[in-house]
């Protein structure tokens, strides 16, 4: 027999056992997770969302502070969107938390607050992918959807030897089918959490535990020398830098927040008034810049502190942050559009994680 043709021989026999194999796995090592307590499609879905944006140790906090505020549906849905963006504060990718609120919003009003157990309902609310809703459908409702995330990716390329790249269209619908074909038929919930644990406990990114895996006598990547190689990513994501200046203007008691409106990265949360430059800009053109001050006399203002440059990787933009603490002496025009905020109201605001770092630790020693 060839080589080629054994190590056919061996992948045919590892598809067909694959998932048994995998939830025998499973009930050995399978982590105690709250969301793994229940049925209920919406906790299942918020579990699911904050996994997107954390790992689970940091999202078991979230999913309880969520699940206490708002233990249903209907108490989602009737919830003040801030409140909510404050809940979500240190995530980050906030279009996330504004798209389960409206979702909850759509589940009342198209489904009378019955989260729909039909595929094509679930994947038509907003903020639910192909993804969300193979999880949602699989350990809610035990249909037979494949999720397919980064474990998922990882797991399939190295044991079935997958070489499509993981970011373009045909290599996706590889990974489709077979993850379709590998499927549980029966315990599709377990299975699809199965397949995510076993990424991020034993066949993980860097130094998986191949000595204990069940697969590593059939496992291609394995048996290859290609653990480092597999799974196969083409692009490189392209980043922005961007660099942000943060004016924390105080005066008395209070300080300005803006609040964000455009479409762009924080829509909907509070920062300290900005300027954005092209490039890096020295502080004093920074302190020159009109637009803030407008008509509002120089003298008026002392600089306090300038802090040190602090950066801030989103998944397509890297920001480069400098705030200058600055005292107003004598109260002036209202700087419009900005709103003045009493110190200890702050904590109120959902601030992103790049404002928190510095204003947090301003108002502690403040
Ligand atoms: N990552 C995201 N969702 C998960 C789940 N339900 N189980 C394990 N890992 C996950």
């Amino acid at each position: 027999m060839t080589k080629y043709y054994k190590i056919l021989r061996v992948l045919d026999y590892l598809r067909m056992n694959f998932a048994r194999e995998l939830l025998e796995w499973y009930n050995i090592y399978k982590r105690d997770l709250p969301w793994r307590r229940t049925k209920d499609p919406y906790k299942i879905w918020l579990s699911e969302i904050i996994l997107q944006q954390t790992r689970v140790d940091q999202g078991n906090a979230y999913y309880h502070a969520f699940i206490e505020k708002y233990p249903d549906v209907f108490a989602l849905a009737n919830a003040d969107q801030e409140e909510v963006l404050k809940l979500w504060q240190g995530l980050g990718y906030y279009s996330r938390a504004r798209n389960l609120h409206f979702a909850s919003q759509e589940i009342v009003k198209l489904y009378a607050g019955n989260f729909p157990n039909d595929h094509k309902q679930v994947l038509k609310l907003k903020g639910i992918g192909e993804y969300t809703a193979a999880a949602i459908c699989s350990i809610a409702y035990n249909q037979p959807y494949p999720v397919i995330d980064g474990n998922v990716f990882r797991v399939l390329s190295r044991v079935f030897g997958i070489s499509a790249p993981i970011d373009t269209t045909t290599g996706k619908k590889e990974f489709k089918q077979l993850a379709e074909e590998l499927m549980h038929q029966k315990e599709c919930g377990a299975y699809n959490q199965a397949l995510m644990d076993f990424g991020a406990i034993q066949c993980t990114p860097k130094k998986p535990n191949c000595s204990t895996c069940p697969f590593n006598e059939s496992c291609y990547a394995y048996n290859n020398d290609q653990i480092s190689v597999l799974p196969i990513k083409l692009k490189k994501i392209k980043q922005r830098e961007r660099h942000f200046h943060y004016l924390l203007l105080e005066h008395n008691d209070h300080i300005y927040l803006n609040k964000r409106r455009e479409k762009d990265i924080w829509q909907g949360l509070y920062e300290l008034p900005l300027i954005e430059t092209e490039k890096a800009t020295a502080t004093k053109q920074i302190l020159n810049n009109q637009s803030i001050f407008k008509g509002n006399l120089k003298k008026n203002l002392s600089l306090c502190e300038v802090s040190k440059l602090y950066t801030h990787q989103l998944t397509h933009q890297k920001i480069f942050a400098q705030f200058y603490w600055i005292k107003i002496a004598d109260e002036i025009e209202p700087l419009s559009p900005y709103l003045k905020v009493n110190k200890k109201d702050i904590y109120k605001f959902a601030v992103p994680k790049l404002v928190e770092r510095y204003l947090y630790n301003w108002l502690e020693n403040s």
